[in-house]
């Protein structure tokens, strides 16, 4: 008896530690990945981003003014453009947003000191000068190398208006519109990829029920003409998250299929209720699970919102743009309320990642999507501070995700362990893999594990693998950031934890990462 109370302690620490142990390995992820079999193509557009005039991404953070100290180009940020660029940003969705059902168009051109300053009703109540207009947009766009979407005004425009807006846009004959252009410095017309008849009309672009809409959007795409030379993608404001029946009612009221080429589908990530989103930078392993889980209903409703699609449209004919999304916290303390302004964590570039993943295994059906927002609003990819700028963890996953862009979606299977904290339980890896037209092929992967790593063995099914290289971003603690002081905290490094076994890659993931391996 005495002996056993001198060992017990020991017990006690020696199944305690043993305990320690257990929750510190690894845990063991299998992917089995069919690379000889490519499915659809997954769309550039799907690495999207939105610049509304809200707060201070268009003014400030894309937008200084010829004048300005800061390096530019008629105004706009050369650093700004460098790293969108650098980012391979395919297309930007502008002027709203909210903003887009108050804006009305011929505002913004012609001598800015001719503008007529407005209120932004939506976005601070503040002045807006409308320095930064049509030709300003266009002008970014060609510097970006992207393609534009330009959301029209449904809410408080009129047909004619948002009519003439392309005719001015992209028509070469002669008209009044294109006079005006020509009047304005713009001989030769644009091209316009996308153009949204209205943003989020069920609400604050004219809180319309989906019958009323799907009329309206009949009515208005019917004179947005194609001129010579440019083909509209039209995009349909589509349903508030999980609202299904606006989808039905829309599909089943586009009987010719000629109104839209797109429908839009708005979700964001809130972690816990709208109106206590949490904290962008204070937050607990509990906030960040709960953030993922939130964020991975995104699978859900592209599902759900895509089989109503399948069955009045089973040619896929129609596409799902996922016009907004990303994660939105609360402000940051001292800032303008109505400005939306969040810090960006590790924890944002992994909730990228996990929407990225969806957005390419949905890749048949959704077409596009844009993050919102792309400079100092929400899930924004830079933040500015007069002429200094940082490039945020979710920047990091793009770039490296756009490898993606234009590839074929290689089907694929897995086996992981769940992520569980409390009540919530998650898939503990989110993925995908394609294949480039140069024949290489890219697998994207993040262990959402807060504090554990991850062993995944990636199977190719007969694949001869001759070279792999891989970049990994991660950071010591799940809330590090980029700031204007330290912008390096989270960066992509060179990745070199894997080994090949004939077709098989086994690499160790540590906690809280995402890797991207590029495989010959
Ligand atoms: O991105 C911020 C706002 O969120 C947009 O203006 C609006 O469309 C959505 O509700």
């Amino acid at each position: 008896m005495k002996f056993l109370f001198r060992i017990l302690p020991l017990i006690v620490f020696c199944t305690a530690n043993a305990t320690a142990q257990k929750s510190v390995l690894p845990a063991e992820c299998r992917i089995e990945v069919f690379a000889d079999q490519p499915g659809a193509t997954i769309s550039k557009d799907i690495y999207g981003h939105f610049a509304e005039h809200l707060g201070h991404c268009i003014y400030e953070g894309i937008f200084v003014g010829k004048d300005s100290k800061i390096p530019n180009t008629n105004g706009i940020r050369t650093d700004v453009v460098k790293a969108l660029r650098d980012m391979k940003i395919p297309n930007l969705r502008w002027p709203g947003g909210c903003f887009a059902d108050t804006y009305h168009w011929k505002d913004g051109i012609g001598p800015a000191s001719e503008r007529p300053s407005i209120i932004n009703t939506f976005w601070g109540g503040v002045t807006e000068d409308n320095s930064f207009g049509t030709h300003e947009f266009m002008e970014l766009i060609d510097l970006l190398g992207c393609d534009p979407y330009i959301t029209g005004n449904l809410g408080s425009g009129t047909v004619q208006e948002m009519a003439q807006w392309v005719e001015y846009l992209t028509s070469d004959n002669k008209s009044p519109m294109t006079d005006l252009r020509k009047k304005n410095g713009r001989e030769k017309p644009w091209k316009v990829k996308y153009f949204a008849v209205g943003n989020e009309n069920w609400g604050c672009g004219g809180n319309m029920t989906p019958e009323y809409y799907s009329n309206e959007l009949r009515r208005y795409s019917n004179y947005l003409n194609n001129y010579p030379g440019n083909q509209l993608q039209r995009i349909a404001c589509g349903p508030n998250s999980a609202d299904y029946n606006w989808t039905e009612t829309l599909m089943k009221n586009d009987g010719a299929r000629w109104a839209m080429q797109g429908l839009a589908l708005h979700y964001y990530t809130v972690p816990n209720s709208w109106d206590k989103k949490g904290s962008a930078t204070t937050f607990t392993e509990k906030d960040w699970i709960r953030s993922f889980s939130a964020t991975l209903k995104m699978d859900d409703l592209i599902t759900r919102h895509s089989a109503i699609m399948d069955r009045y449209d089973p040619e896929k004919r129609i596409f799902l743009a996922v016009d907004e999304w990303g994660a939105w916290y609360d402000v940051e303390p001292g800032t303008n309320p109505g400005f939306l302004y969040q810090q960006n964590s590790l924890r944002d570039a992994l909730l990228a990642a996990i929407n990225l993943n969806i957005f390419n295994k949905h890749c048949d059906r959704v077409k596009l999507a844009n993050l919102a927002q792309t400079v100092n609003v929400l899930q924004a990819v830079i933040l500015t501070e007069k002429e200094k700028m940082v490039l945020t963890p979710t920047y990091y996953v793009f770039k490296m995700m756009a490898v993606h862009q234009e590839a074929k979606i290689l089907p694929s299977n897995i086996n992981c362990e769940k992520y569980k904290l409390e009540t919530d339980s998650i898939p503990s890896v989110s993925y995908s893999v394609s294949r480039s037209a140069n024949g290489k092929i890219h697998l994207t992967v993040a262990n959402l594990f807060a504090g554990r790593g991850q062993k995944v063995s990636c199977n190719f099914n007969g694949l001869k693998i001759n070279k792999i290289s891989g970049e990994i971003l991660t950071s010591n603690l799940i809330t590090d950031c980029n700031t204007f002081e330290k912008p390096n905290v989270v960066t992509p490094k060179t990745f070199t934890d894997f080994k090949t076994n004939k077709d098989t890659i086994e690499l160790e993931m540590p906690a809280k990462s995402f890797v991207v391996l590029e495989i010959e």
